[in-house]
């Protein structure tokens, strides 16, 4: 294509854009029939008897795992070799690969997993037809069928999951090219897409495998797609798609691949929650039946039948059919029972997210692009001008020398260092952009490293790849490779990544990897990885071998002191260890706010808590009343940063009337108040793995009404939290879950203790947010320009009690952006209100002292029969407090307790 081409097929869409046309082009991606083997997987036939066998006298059993070959009967020599892991928590893997040496290696995305998985011993039983095994002292079972082969897993005698019921595994083995080609197998060989020709020269290699959900009526997870966050049925529609991309405005409601793949999957029903997750970093489809219909657990006796016969029965249950191109089969089975264990379990695997630096659950302003310098003071200091929090400035591709990362455009930004203090001398950071597409410029030390050290992917031919992103031509460094991890983690050194210092943090973007002019805007399959893998093996993991890369610069740079800020926009499972996710580029459309709740909650369930959407809307302008509700939505997930695309108008919160800047304030301010709040919460999740934000039925999982609800979250257990996302409303309905809850309006404490929908009104300056009652959230009420300035500040506990009388809640503190936290460096504090008296009790205070203090103490739901309160410290001292109460919302408020937060002592309400 000549470059004038080019820049007409890449540009126009922005040209379109620009007159306000927006749709995703459809004609740019692939559906399921347009890939070959989606189409080759989805035709295979349920009713057809599996063809893979388990050789009867392969089958071997040490007390850690199961082994065995599987004979293909289609094929009469070709072997797979099987093996089934007991793993700590109710966890279950299966792994599928050829025997013995195949003619290529198929790719194992392990970067994915946080360590090598623990096994825990089982037992084997087995006769002619079926294998038992059991583990967790017998409460779980796995039957296997050895002809055909498949799998039934039980808990406590109840079928949870059958494995290959409906005789969709396939496992496509190398083979050599045949030298005419049947016309049935074309496709296998040679694929073509608009002008991109997909040479294969691997031939088919696809697997698949099917799984019945028989304990679950709802099915979940398998972001990032913009779609309602449970999953619906995929037979009148193509499957979910994995495929990481960069995808021009996106459309809604459907499963064309976005920029991530998580490819896990939770199965809920009312008495059992499950977890599945399909590790394989090649595109993946995945089919889904079976959900929403009510059904009833099958008996062990019947479903054993079944399993042998092959028949699932007459029920519909919920099924999931996952395709990948090429890799091996590699499943994990999670039994949680609760979807909290679920989680925990899935955790165990993939990893949670390390604590973040408390400035990143703060505000982010970012703009493609800030101009210079001038700008970026400008906007800074208009945020302490009209009195706004704000604590990071962003700078997009713009701020480098012809968009050559780790450098600066010599004019705009001639003095970085310069602008990282007066943003640091608020207590504020710096984000850079780093992109992993380098410019082809010999005058660019870093194309000039990567020409001589051999850094770069290759094309198919064994030369450089070459494709085209923002800088022009460009190459993309292979990041699978560890002589490429290890110069790019150099590359974040101070020394290397001139005008950067520690309050300079990164953005990883264009990581899928996007590349304007390839095929569905990414690489060419055939390109190749380290390891003679190719680009289609191990497409899905590129962007997060990018960031692990990034991740390690970042602490090395600090010689592991200071913890990492990363923001990545292609992500994977595991993504989460290194780095937050944003759901890319919005458009400023009161649907694309909506569905920024689903997709984060659906980031949330599979590991990745820390998730955002552009605040506002990237592409188009949004008006006053969209900006003020998506900045009020923003305030409640767990990344807040307002960005917009260049060809927007300019619109930090002053450049609207006076209500818009009010009303954005006022939601900013309470962010920075509940500060405590969420980093308590990621503190946990660290520790647990439990989801930041959640959706309603991780804390009510046995209420059917909420599973279809995801436009309402929780934020933890405490903040029910329900966004306007409509245009024009004065009402809305929420859903109060739980028989027996109390539920404080954030605003105004009136109570509702309705289980079941209530209209609220919703006047332009009213967040729905309720605290639930039995919860203490810790809050901080003096707001100042940045996080860090209100380090030492002292907190309020916001008590809400419930139906007994009682509540709970934590509180954790410690410096805010090191890793000392993981030296025993932090306070961790607990609270309980419970006969009228409000306890603290330290768990962890000995290592860290703290300036601050409690300031004030606020008992929501309480009647008035008390006038007066007392302070007990640990060492014996009494203290009268003054109280106050308000008898129309029945607070009771207790004003400076004056004790410094990080002890032990009893409040007595007398
Ligand atoms: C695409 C990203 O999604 C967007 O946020 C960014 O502004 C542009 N790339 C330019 O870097």
């Amino acid at each position: 294509m000549k470059v004038t081409d080019f820049i007409l097929t890449v540009f126009c869409p922005i040209l379109f854009f620009s007159i306000g046309v927006n749709s995703v082009d459809r004609h740019n991606f692939k559906t399921c029939e347009q890939s070959n083997f989606c189409k080759r997987c989805r035709s295979m036939n349920k009713s057809q008897n599996s063809m893979f066998h388990l050789v009867s006298d392969s089958i071997i059993l040490n007390d850690k795992y199961l082994e065995a070959i599987i004979a293909n009967t289609n094929y009469e020599n070709v072997f797979l070799r099987m093996r089934l892991d007991g793993l700590k928590d109710k966890t279950l893997r299966v792994r599928i690969n050829e025997n013995g040496n195949p003619m290529y290696n198929r790719f194992q995305p392990v970067h994915a997993l946080v360590s090598e998985p623990i096994f825990q011993s089982m037992t084997m039983a087995r006769n002619e037809t079926t294998i038992e095994l059991e583990l967790e002292q017998s409460t779980i079972k796995v039957f296997i069928n050895i002809i055909p082969f498949k799998l039934n897993v039980y808990v406590h005698d109840e079928l949870i999951i059958g494995i290959n019921h409906n005789n969709l595994m396939q496992f496509e083995h190398y083979r050599p090219k045949p030298e005419t080609i049947p016309d049935n197998e074309v496709g296998s060989w040679e694929e073509f897409f608009k002008e991109h020709q997909d040479s294969k020269p691997r031939g088919p290699s696809a697997v698949s495998m099917d799984f019945t959900l028989y304990s679950s009526t709802h099915l979940y997870g398998l972001p990032e797609h913009a779609d309602s966050f449970y999953l619906k049925e995929t037979s009148g529609s193509d499957p979910y798609r994995f495929y990481n991309l960069d995808v021009f405005e996106y459309e809604l409601y459907n499963t064309m691949a976005l920029y991530g793949a998580v490819p896990f999957l939770m199965g809920h029903g009312k008495k059992n929650s499950v977890g599945l997750f399909w590790l394989n970093a090649a595109e993946t489809w995945v089919d889904i039946a079976g959900v929403n219909n009510n059904v009833d657990h099958t008996s062990v006796v019947e479903s054993i039948v079944n399993l042998v016969s092959g028949s699932s029965g007459e029920k519909e249950v919920p099924q999931a059919h996952f395709m990948s191109e090429s890799g091996i089969i590699d499943f994990f089975i999670m039994l949680g029972p609760k979807p909290m264990d679920v989680t925990r379990q899935y955790s165990l695997l993939t990893g949670t997210a390390p604590l973040p630096p408390i400035f990143s659950l703060a505000y982010h302003q970012c703009r493609w692009n800030y101009n210079d310098q001038k700008d970026v003071h400008n906007v800074e200091t208009n945020f302490d001008v009209y009195d706004i929090p704000m604590d990071v400035m962003w700078l997009d591709i713009e701020h480098t020398d012809s968009k050559k990362y780790f450098t600066w455009d010599p004019i705009k930004f001639s003095n970085p260092i310069e602008m990282i203090r007066n943003l640091t001398n608020k207590g504020r950071k710096l984000v850079t952009i780093v992109d992993p597409h380098i410019k082809r410029d010999s005058n660019y030390f870093l194309h000039n490293d990567a020409l001589n050290n051999d850094l770069y992917v290759k094309n198919k031919d064994g030369n450089v790849y070459e494709g085209w992103c923002w800088p022009g031509s460009s190459s993309y460094l292979d990041f699978l490779n560890p002589k490429v991890q290890e110069y790019y983690v150099s590359r974040f050194s101070f020394n290397n990544y001139v005008g950067s210092n520690e309050d300079l943090y990164i953005w990883n973007d264009m990581n899928e990897p996007s590349v304007f002019n390839g095929p569905e805007v990414t690489m060419p399959k055939d390109c190749i990885h380290y390891g003679n893998y190719e680009h289609r093996d191990i497409h899905n993991i590129y962007g997060l071998m990018q960031v692990m890369s990034t991740y390690e610069g970042l602490i090395k740079r600090s010689k592991g002191n200071k913890r990492p800020f990363i923001l990545t926009r292609s992500h994977f499972a595991g993504t989460q260890r290194f780095a937050a996710v944003w759901t890319g580029d919005n458009i400023a459309e009161w649907s694309h706010l909506k569905i920024s709740i689903p997709m984060c909650l659906s980031l949330a369930i599979s590991g990745i808590s820390f998730c955002g959407a552009d605040v506002g809307g990237f592409f188009n302008n949004p008006d006053k009343e969209l900006f003020i509700r998506w900045y009020q939505t923003g305030t409640y997930l767990p990344f807040f940063r307002g960005h917009s695309h260049i060809d927007t108008k300019r619109r930090e919160p002053w450049l609207f009337d006076e209500q818009t800047t009010s009303l954005v304030r006022e939601t900013i301010r309470t962010r920075y108040s509940l500060l405590p709040l969420w980093y308590t919460l990621f503190r946990n999740h660290e520790l647990t793995g439990a989801p930041v934000i959640r959706p309603l039925f991780f804390e009510f999982p046995f209420e059917d009404n909420v599973n279809n609800i995801d436009n309402q979250f929780m934020i933890g257990n405490s903040l029910l939290v329900c966004p306007v996302t409509e245009p024009n409303v004065q009402e809305i309905s929420i859903y109060f879950p739980g028989k027996d809850e109390v539920w404080y309006d954030k605003d105004n404490f009136q109570p509702i203790k309705i289980n079941g929908f209530v209209k609220i009104p919703v006047p332009i300056n009213k967040i729905p947010v309720y605290q639930r009652g039995g919860t203490i959230i810790p809050i901080k009420q003096r707001v100042r320009r940045s996080s860090s300035l209100m380090k030492d500040d002292p907190y309020t506990l916001m008590v809400g009690i419930d139906l007994k009388g009682t509540a709970k809640g934590s509180l954790y503190i410690d410096d805010e952006d090191s890793f000392e936290y993981r030296d025993g460096k932090f306070i961790h504090l607990e609270y309980e209100f419970i006969n009228n008296q409000l306890i603290s009790k330290c768990i962890h205070c000995i290592t860290l002292t703290t300036n601050s203090w409690l300031e004030k103490v606020m008992i929501i739901g309480i009647p008035s029969v008390f006038s007066k309160a007392s302070i007990h410290s640990k060492e014996g001292s009494t203290t009268e407090l003054t109280v106050l109460y308000s008898a129309s919302n029945q607070v009771l408020t207790i004003r400076k307790p004056s004790i410094n937060i990080a002890q032990n002592w009893t409040i007595i309400l007398l």
